[in-house]
């Protein structure tokens, strides 16, 4: 199973790249995650990414698809892979096309605007784990995670990166909608609905492409 999940910024592709890992036993591989592991470990990567990402940018393509085709050669990709945030502009599309990956289908979340704003303004991330929790739609357990982890903000779900992200998807990530479209593989689910709604039309939309 090789898929890609698109949608905005706080459409919830992790919260459901969780669930997908899980049920297909896939390797979840989060571009995102990947650059906020290197700015924590402060690599060359990492200082690269920052101002970028500060900013609701997105980091320039070479760097990107640099590590993504790292990634996608270790060997617990070969049985398949989840891409969530990856690609994220038409290059970056072809060059995941150009490097001979098929992909079986692409996942696109939909979620209007205003509630994507509250979703990433109410999110809090664990410091142990990297769940994303919220803080109204879907609460942690006694303020901490589960997990027994510590709960923070991202930094770039201020309320004014937020929206240059979703005015950086706009222009940059949602031609991508059309591109896969085209190429039959967009599967559109419907996002404003529960988390485990999602998640069940997820592998209902995979069910019927099989
Ligand atoms: P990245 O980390 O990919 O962020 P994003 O795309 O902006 O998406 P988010 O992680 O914010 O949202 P999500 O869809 O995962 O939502 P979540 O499940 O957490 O990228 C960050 C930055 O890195 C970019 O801005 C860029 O700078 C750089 N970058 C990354 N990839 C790049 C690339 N390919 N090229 C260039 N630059 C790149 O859910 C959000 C909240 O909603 C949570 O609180 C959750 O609990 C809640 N929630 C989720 N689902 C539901 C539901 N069904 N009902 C109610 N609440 C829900
Ligand atoms: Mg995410």
């Amino acid at each position: 199973m090789r898929l890609v999940l698109l949608g905005p910024p706080g459409a919830g592709k992790g919260t459901q790249a969780e669930l997908i890992k899980e049920h297909f036993s896939i390797p979840h591989i989060s571009t995102g995650d990947m650059l906020r592991e290197a700015r924590k470990n402060q690599t060359e990567l990492g200082r690269k990414a920052e101002k970028y990402m500060e900013a609701g940018q997105l980091v320039p393509d070479s760097v990107v698809i640099g590590i993504v085709k790292e990634r996608l050669s270790a060997p617990d990709c070969n049985k398949g892979f989840l891409l969530d945030g990856f690609p994220r502009t038409v290059k970056q599309a072809v060059a995941l096309e150009e490097s001979g990956v098929v992909l079986d289908g692409v996942i696109n979340i939909q979620v209007p605007r205003q509630l994507l704003i509250e979703r990433l303004s109410g999110r809090r991330i664990c410091r142990q784990c990297g769940k994303a929790w919220h803080v109204e739609f879907n609460p942690p357990p006694e303020g901490i995670c589960d997990c027994g982890g510590e709960l923070y903000q991202r930094s770039d779900d201020s309320s004014e990166t937020v929206s240059q992200r979703l005015d950086v998807y706009l222009e940059q990530t949602s031609p991508l909608v059309q591109w896969y479209e085209e190429k039959g593989l967009l599967q559109a689910i419907d996002g404003n609905q529960s988390i485990d709604e999602v998640f069940a039309a997820i592998l209902a939309a995979l069910e019927a492409r099989r």
